[in-house]
């Protein structure tokens, strides 16, 4: 029996919807082990905004601080998407949250359930068994390098930079992974244009020596884009930077079958933040059409890195995957078979996930 502390972050549009369900299933969690989590909930994004004119007010990063895990939603609004003169936006108020708390491995994986072998556009026979670990740099890159309009506004440049105790630490995470699963790791860069790139891999060779074990592999990110569909059975652990690791997982999202399944875990320094990797979702916001099992496998991503808890965290998983296995979808996941009494919401599929807890 322990006792957590538990930021609640939600955000924009589905990031209140989806996290209301993923918190529910820490509540039924604690309640079934008897934890005590406490919850505290903070502003980010386009409701902090509106709510303080900051992304990320001073308070919500300390209650995040305090806490022992968080738990994110999604930011973003469709008024900033279009007005690029923007100044104050609401993922500057994520990026912060990553830089402020350390966060500079971003863990992603790519997990299919069986059930959902349809639900892709890929092939059934290429996808089964496709099990991918992303270790997504987080707090470097072009993300967060010296950036400005120059030439009267008329240009404008971002600088991609790595430092290499920047790729030292990201790469040390994902050997440590490698040697837990399959041994095999894949740096993704494009190392023959890039100078950050070139720096990437020289780091990640120098700390392949301390893992020897580890049947390490370079791609280029075009070509490990190619891969990912062409044959994602070949990728076991993969460790890439901010801006490629962003793109590929969005991508590597189709071979679990959408990005309303893809949870992370956003680690480093100091506590732990666990986010679905998809947004807002604008398109989707307010009808009940979002799925939450992102945002549930976040809780359980949650559960087992900043709490050791191994059990509750498979219950979880195993929560998830008895719902898929009785047939229940949400659209993003639905095909044409899928009869009109299991095709559920937001609220209805987080029910049937609790009601397995
Ligand atoms: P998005 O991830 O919000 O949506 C992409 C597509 O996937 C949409 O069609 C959406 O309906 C669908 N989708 C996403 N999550 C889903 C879910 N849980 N269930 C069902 N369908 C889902 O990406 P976007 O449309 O490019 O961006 C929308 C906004 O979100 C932008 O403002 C962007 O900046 C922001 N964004 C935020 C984050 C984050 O907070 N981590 C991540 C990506 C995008
Ligand atoms: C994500 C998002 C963010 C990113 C945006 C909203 C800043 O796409 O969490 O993947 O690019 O990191
Ligand atoms: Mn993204």
């Amino acid at each position: 029996m322990a006792t957590k502390h538990i930021a609640v972050v939600p955000g924009d549009g589905i990031g209140k919807e989806v996290t209301a369900v993923g918190k529910k299933v820490l509540e039924k969690i604690a309640a079934k082990y008897g934890h005590t989590f406490t919850y505290e909930e903070a502003l980010i994004g386009h409701v902090a905004i509106e709510a303080t004119g900051d992304p990320l007010p001073a308070d919500s990063l300390e209650i995040m601080r305090n806490s022992d895990a968080v738990l994110f939603g999604a930011v973003g609004h469709p008024k900033y998407d279009n007005d690029p003169s923007a100044k104050v936006r609401p993922e500057q108020g994520l990026l912060k949250m990553r830089k402020e708390l350390g966060l500079y491995a971003n863990l992603r994986p790519i997990k299919l359930f069986d059930e959902l072998l349809d639900a892709s556009s890929i092939k059934p026979e290429i996808l089964r068994g496709a099990d991918i670990l992303f270790f997504r740099e987080l707090t470097g890159d072009v993300y967060f390098g010296k950036r400005e309009r120059i030439e009267d506004g008329e240009a404008a440049y971002d600088t991609m930079i790595y430092y290499k105790y920047e790729v030292e630490r990201i790469a040390r995470k994902a050997f440590e992974a490698a040697m837990t699963r399959g041994k095999k790791l894949m740096s993704v860069d494009k190392a023959n244009v890039l100078e950050s790139s070139r720096i990437w891999r020289e780091t990640v060779l120098e700390v392949a020596k301390d893992y020897p074990e580890v049947e390490l592999e370079h791609q280029f990110v075009d070509a490990a884009a190619m891969l990912l569909i062409k044959d994602p059975r070949r990728f076991d652990v993969v460790v890439t930077g901010n801006l490629f690791g962003d793109i590929l997982t969005d991508e590597a999202s189709q071979i679990a079958g959408s990005m309303g399944m893809l949870a992370s875990a956003s680690v480093g320094d100091g506590t732990g933040v666990y986010e679905p990797i998809h947004g807002s979702a604008h398109d989707i916001t307010g009808k009940g059409l979002a799925n939450p099992m992102a945002s549930v496998l976040s809780a359980a991503l949650l559960l087992d890195i900043s709490f050791g808890m191994k059990q509750e965290s498979l219950d979880v998983i195993n929560a998830v995957d008895a719902v898929l296995k009785a047939g229940f979808r949400t659209r993003d996941i639905a095909n044409a078979d899928t009869p009109a009494d299991k095709l559920l919401g937001t609220d209805t599929i987080g029910e049937e996930i609790l009601n397995r807890l």
